[in-house]
């Protein structure tokens, strides 16, 4: 093991010292009444995760929370930076609250996550975006509580953009909204560098976690009753190669499953390159394991899919599909999809429609191609109007549809178990609950069922979800 691959670890006096940070921002901060934090959370699961330990600080500093920045002494804006839509939608939101600020000068704004990391977003945010006072990437996320503490001290903005290959905090404490559902990061980063990816650029080099911590993390999670734990990474197919003692992800599953407790494990993101017979034989083997996977795609051209520098093939993928099914054979499959790649011509798009009619994903996250700055595909011709690729877009979107309904119908008339996950917000079907594969499915019933497992008998059915009666003991 080289320091180049070794992950730079955190020394836990660092992590002391944060927690100090947060003890004094507290006796700061003291007699200004009660002290509200808004946090809102742009983009993947990986910032939903990220939130919750800023949020696990910001409780440290005597903070409680609200869904309104008016009331709030520190707004924390975490931001994604994948595509150009998800910051056109931040910009908007920070210029906003600058009627915030003039309202309440002394309010912190903060903005962290992924386009805080891009220089050109950081840049924009420095000249044009002034009443923005703390700005931090994933990187610095551990060191929240030092840079508010040099904001609040030293009256100044701070900008924490350093671009670093990256380290792994254990720790910092967490806020977890719910009681049933968890995160839990086993790695971060990406190597992939696929061509129209800006993660690598802004989440640095990959790095595992060690097996003790997430094992430790994963008990503590079961023990406290939690029922449906997703464990994240932007490849979680390449966990542990970084380690000192090389572990894979399929032996860290394993080891998962030995956990006593009512619960199960999900994760993703799972690269088609990287998944293989051994995955799939360890998933169908472990009880705890969702019979779920989320095998991003991105193209069903074998020509884009090279220049989208992914590693596979479209027979390569399809033969991944085929022995996944072969190991699970109700496995629930669900894909992401980008469509007008550089170059991309119709018949290529029309080769997506016909790996997703021929894979019968049960359901698809879709996107046209956004272009990043700094990115290899960034710079190649790209001569499709938008209206055209909006054109074969819709019909992938055509295909799914028919293909989730389809799906979905199928449940009608059985009995599945489903975990009752929350509210729904709709008074006719209040309750919110999940299959093993994740699928939604919408009941009757009362507040106090949520977190318990039910057996429902479905009795109809949408393009996007299913609707369920709670079956008589
Ligand atoms: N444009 C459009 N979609 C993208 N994704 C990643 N980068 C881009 C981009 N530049 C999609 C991929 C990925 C998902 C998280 O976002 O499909 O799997
Ligand atoms: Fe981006 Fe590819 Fe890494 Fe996923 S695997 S985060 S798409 S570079």
């Amino acid at each position: 093991m080289t320091d180049e691959r070794a992950a730079r670890r955190i020394d836990p006096a660092d992590i002391a010292a944060q927690l100090r940070f947060c003890g004094e921002i507290k006796e700061l901060l003291e007699g200004r009444g009660p002290l509200l934090a808004n946090i809102q959370t742009y983009g993947c699961q990986q910032n939903v995760a990220d939130s919750q330990r800023l949020m696990g600080m910001l409780r440290e500093m005597g903070f409680g929370f609200t869904g309104d920045p008016c009331e709030a002494a520190i707004i924390v804006i975490n931001t994604c930076a994948i595509r150009e839509n998800a910051e056109k939608k931040v910009f908007g939101v920070v210029g906003q609250l600058v009627h915030v600020k003039e309202r309440n000068p002394d309010a912190v704004i903060c903005l962290c996550g992924c386009m805080a990391q891009q220089e050109t977003a950081a840049e924009k945010l420095r000249a044009s975006y002034r009443h923005v006072d703390l700005v931090f990437g994933p990187q610095a996320l551990w060191k929240f509580p030092e840079l508010l503490h040099q904001v609040c001290t030293k009256r100044k903005r701070v900008f924490s953009i350093e671009n670093e290959r990256g380290s792994i905090a254990e720790g910092l404490p967490v806020v977890r909204e719910s009681g049933v559902k968890a995160w839990v990061s086993i790695m971060y980063g990406c190597n992939n560098f696929c061509s129209y990816c800006i993660v690598p650029y802004v989440r640095g080099r990959e790095r595992s976690r060690k097996p003790e911590d997430i094992l430790a993390e994963i008990r503590r999670l079961a023990e406290e009753g939690f029922r449906d734990i997703t464990l994240l990474g932007q490849n979680v197919n390449s966990y542990g190669k970084d380690l000192d003692e090389p572990m894979d992800f399929a032996d860290l599953l394993s080891e998962i499953d030995k956990i006593p407790g009512d619960y199960r494990i999900r994760f993703m993101t799972s690269h088609p390159k990287d998944a293989g017979a051994k995955l799939f034989e360890t998933m169908a083997r472990c009880g705890h394991v969702a019979k779920q996977l989320h095998l991003p795609v991105q193209s069903g051209s074998s020509r884009v899919l090279k220049a989208m520098n992914r590693g596979y093939t479209r027979e390569q993928y399809l033969e991944k599909v085929r022995q996944a099914r072969e190991a699970m054979p109700d496995i629930v499959l669900t894909s992401d999809i980008i469509i007008g790649f550089p170059g991309e011509t119709e018949a290529e798009a029309m080769e997506t429609v016909s790996l997703v009619e021929e894979v019968g994903y049960d359901a698809l996250f879709t996107f046209i191609y956004s272009p990043r700055p700094g990115t290899p595909a960034a710079k190649l011709p790209d001569p499709v109007s938008r209206a055209e690729k909006q054109v074969w877009f819709d019909k992938l979107l055509e295909a799914q549809n028919r293909i989730s309904s389809q799906l979905h119908r199928g449940y009608v008339g059985r009995t599945v178990r489903v975990l009752v996950d929350g509210e729904s917000g709709d008074s006719q079907w209040p309750l919110s609950s999940r299959t093993e594969g994740n699928r939604l499915v919408h009941l009757k019933g009362g507040r106090d069922l949520i977190g318990q497992y039910m057996d429902v008998r479905i009795i109809d059915s949408n393009t996007w979800a299913l609707f369920g009666e709670i079956s008589p003991e």
